[in-house]
Formats: C-alpha cells, structure tokens, sequence
C-alpha cells in the first residue's frame, strides 16, 4: 500500500526530491488505498503570508527576517521579483516545507526598475500583489508568467490601479498577461469597491495605497482574506476597518490604508497553511480509522471557512489555540481530525469566496457526505491555476462520485464508494493533491497525472502522504 511517484530524480522513490525535480511537469503518481492514517503532519508556511512578507520587506528599509515562509514555487518566485526589484534576499535554510529569510532592503525609495521581464511563473498572487506595488514605483515592470498565468485576468487590477494614476496594459485589450505597469508618483488616493471577491485586488490597491497621498479604501462586498491589512498595521502603518453601508450586502467590509507612511522592517513568524491543512482535514474526515494532528495551523477568521464547513458537515476536528486573535498578528491552533460521519451542506457565494482555495477538495468530502451537497455561485473557481470547476468535476467523475455542475454551480450526491481512476491534475496543485488523497480511500489505484505541481504551494506532499499510512 504506497504511493508511487514517478517523476524524472524521484523515480519510484516516494520521497520528495527537490523543489525543482518535482516541478518537472512529468510523470504521474500512483496512490495506493491505505488501511489506516495516523501521525503529525506539519504544513508549509502559509503560502498567503508569506508572499506578504517578502513584498513589504522590500518596501520596508531595513532588515526583515521572515520565519517558517512557504517553501513552494510560488513564494520562490514572488522571492526572485524582490531579489530583482533590489533587496538583498538570503534562504537561511529550512525543512523543505518552510524555509527562513532574510531581507535586506533600501526600502521603497531604493528599488530598482528590473532590466528585464518579472515571470511570476504559476503565481496570480505574485503578479497581482507586485503589480499592485510597482505601480507606486515610479519605474517601467512588465509582468509575465507561464501558459495558466496568462490565462488570469487582470483587468481586475488594471482598472483601479489606473483609476490612482498608474498606466497598465496587458495583452487581449487589457484583459490578460503579460502586464505592462508604469507606475508614478504620487498616487491618487481612492475609493473603490473590488469588481469580485478577491484578496489579490483588495492588496493590489492597499500595496498602490501606501504610496499615495492621503487614505485609499477598498471596499469589499464580501470578506476576504485581511493578511496584508493585519501586516501592515503590524509595520506601523495606519490601517481602520469599517462596515460597508454602501453595500448591498451586510457583510461588506471597507479598508482603508493611510499613503505616505513607511512601512517599517520587522521580524515575522509565517503559521502554517490552512489551504495545505485542509487536505489532511478531508483526509482523515472521509478516511474509516483516522487520527491526524496538525501542530501551529493558521486558524486567521478570514481563512478558515474550510474548519468550519467541515465542523457542519459533521467533521470531528479538534482545536487547540497556540495563539489567540489580537487583530494584528496571526491566530494559530493545533488541530486534530478523526475519521468523521459526514453530511452535505449547502454553500453559497459567501462560502465560496471564505474557502476559495479549498473547494475543491471539499468536493471531494461532499462526495463521501450523505445527501447532496449543493455549492453555488462558484465562478471565480473557473478563473484559478486551471479551471477548477471543470477539472474536480471530470476527476471525482472518473473515481465513482456523483457530480453535476449546472453554470457555475455544482451538485455532489453521496456517499459514493470511490474506485482508482485516472485523473488529470491539470498542472494544478490544489487538483493534484485532491486527487491524491481520494486515492487514499478508493478501491484500487489511483492515478494522479502530472503531480509534480503540488509543490506550487506544498513541496514535500507526496511524500507525507506516504508517511502518514498507519
Ligand atoms: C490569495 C487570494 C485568493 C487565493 C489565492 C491566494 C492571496 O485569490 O485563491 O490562492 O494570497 O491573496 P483571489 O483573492 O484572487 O480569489
């Protein structure tokens, strides 16, 4: 009972090789069902955060030293647009999962215009945080990155980042990567409201809000993910929270970061991904003789819809605070999962937008759920690192689930038995590890095709799924 995967250096071998050997693109991985999963998983760097945490270190003057970072492709490459905007940016060695940095930077009056295009490789958050940025800088940046990155939207960023005085262009009228910014300074303050759910733009703006005169809001119809609101504060810059009565809805949200204040240099300590802990907790949840723990998991309110979806689908999930919220920093709790009875639930767009990341693997516990689970409004998913409504559908498909999706809603019946399958990750890691662990409770083999992109945002999780067999 083991999974094999084979890709060019990790032959047959289960172990993770390096982060580059398995980004090779190659191969597929074959999981064996396993009789039990036991054990203490721990998870990369919050892949979120970490982004952060490397692009206000840059606009920061000083040294900042970011511990326990996400070691995955896509913190490595928003690291390599800081080395390339002028900071000195120095690996102090990690686990494989995490690593720590340290960076030293002029500061945001330092940088450097790059003698060359920024390839943002895999990483929307890389290209829309740094675009958001550049476009404070006054410098020339085109932005490009690889076949799924262009086919990402950023008239989303463009509009607002134009609207505060910087000039964008992108291929296929202003609609898609590359992204040309030239940015100019001041900045205009402003008052916008996101055109979608999305914390990528929320950040853009705040990131071109710092470097402009007098305070930018953002407003939000629904909650996003507050890391760099959090982040900033915690590096003296003046950030207020506001309810958003001028939305339709009652839980909108308005930001607001006051321009023209430094950003300061700090030392930070990056949790561990809930994104990455939410396979474990589907894992162990639709697995008969489970028991997992996963120690230091950020458990931030604005990212932890995926804890809370499961809690009421019936998932046995323990949780014990390591640190409690403070609105500042980052909440962080140990979590344990247990083999749990679950039933389906209905998810709307707010769920949607909160477990933006997760759904697909949540998917994957709907089909093991009794009754039908029904997710609506799910569009944004079509607009990921490939079309992930599509692509778990045609997956959960081919093992035995059954999964209907009308537009962009989608309708999973359970509990279905699931049998080995080929599956296609689509070069997308949150696919190719959904499916690995469906290969974990289905009868027979499953094949995963093209699994080296889990390491886009989870290098080493092949070879915990080895580990954690009992
Ligand atoms: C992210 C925001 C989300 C998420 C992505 C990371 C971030 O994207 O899907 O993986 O770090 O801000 P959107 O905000 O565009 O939905």
């Amino acid at each position: 009972m083991t999974a094999r995967h084979r890709s060019p250096g990790t032959a047959g071998t289960g172990r993770p090789g390096r982060p580059g050997q398995e980004l090779a693109r190659d191969g597929a991985a074959t999981i064996a069902p396993a009789r039990r999963l036991r054990g203490e998983v721990r998870l990369p760097g919050d892949k979120s955060i970490s982004h952060r945490a490397l692009l206000l270190a840059a606009l920061a003057d000083g040294t900042s030293r970011i511990e326990g970072a996400g070691d995955g492709a896509d913190v490595r490459t928003t690291a390599g647009i800081v080395a390339r905007l002028g900071a000195q940016v120095e690996r102090l060695g990690g686990d494989g999962r995490t690593v720590d940095y340290l960076v030293v930077s002029p500061g945001a009056e330092g940088l450097v215009e790059p003698d060359g295009v920024l390839d943002c490789a895999n990483s929307g958050t890389s290209l829309r945080l740094t675009a958001g940025l550049v476009a404070g800088l006054p410098m020339y940046a085109v932005l490009d990155g690889d076949d799924s990155l262009r086919r990402r939207p950023v008239a989303r960023i463009i509009e607002p980042l134009r609207l505060m005085g910087a000039a964008l262009s992108a291929r296929r009228n202003d609609s898609l990567p590359p992204l040309t910014v030239v940015g100019r300074l001041p900045l205009r303050a402003v008052d916008v409201a996101t055109p979608v759910p999305s914390a990528q733009v929320k950040s853009a703006i705040l990131l071109a809000g710092l470097r402009a005169e007098g305070w930018t809001t953002v407003r939000e119809s629904v909650a996003t993910r507050d890391h760099t609101e959090r982040m900033l504060r915690a590096r003296g810059v003046p950030v207020r929270r506001a309810i958003d009565r001028s939305s339709d809805r009652s839980d909108g949200v308005a930001w607001s970061v006051e321009g023209g204040v430094p950003v300061q240099a700090i030392d930070e300590r990056v949790p561990g991904d809930v994104s990455a802990a939410a396979f474990w907790l589907v894992a162990a949840a639709v697995h008969p003789d489970a028991e997992l723990t996963m120690p230091n998991v950020g458990v931030n309110p604005t990212r932890r819809a995926v804890i809370d979806i499961l809690r009421r689908m019936g998932a046995r999930i323990e949780e014990r605070i390591g640190r409690p919220d403070d609105g500042v920093g980052e909440p962080v709790a140990e979590l344990v999962v247990r083999s749990s009875r679950l039933e389906a639930v209905e998810l709307g767009p707010l769920d949607v937008a909160a477990a933006i990341d997760e759904i697909p693997v949540l998917c994957l516990a709907a089909s093991q759920a009794h009754g039908t689970t029904i997710i609506r409004g799910a569009s944004e998913l079509r607009h990921k690192e490939s079309d992930r409504i599509a692509g778990i559908a045609a997956g959960l498909a081919a093992l035995g689930a059954h999964v209907e999706v009308t537009g962009d809603d989608l309708r999973i019946s359970g509990p279905s038995p699931l049998r080995g399958a080929v599956t296609e990750s689509h070069d997308d890691h949150r696919l190719a590890m959904t499916f690995a662990v469906a290969g974990l409770i289905a009868r027979g083999e499953t094949i995963v095709r093209r699994p080296d992109c889990a390491s886009i945002s989870y290098p080493g999780f092949f070879a915990q799924l080895e580990g954690v067999r009992g």
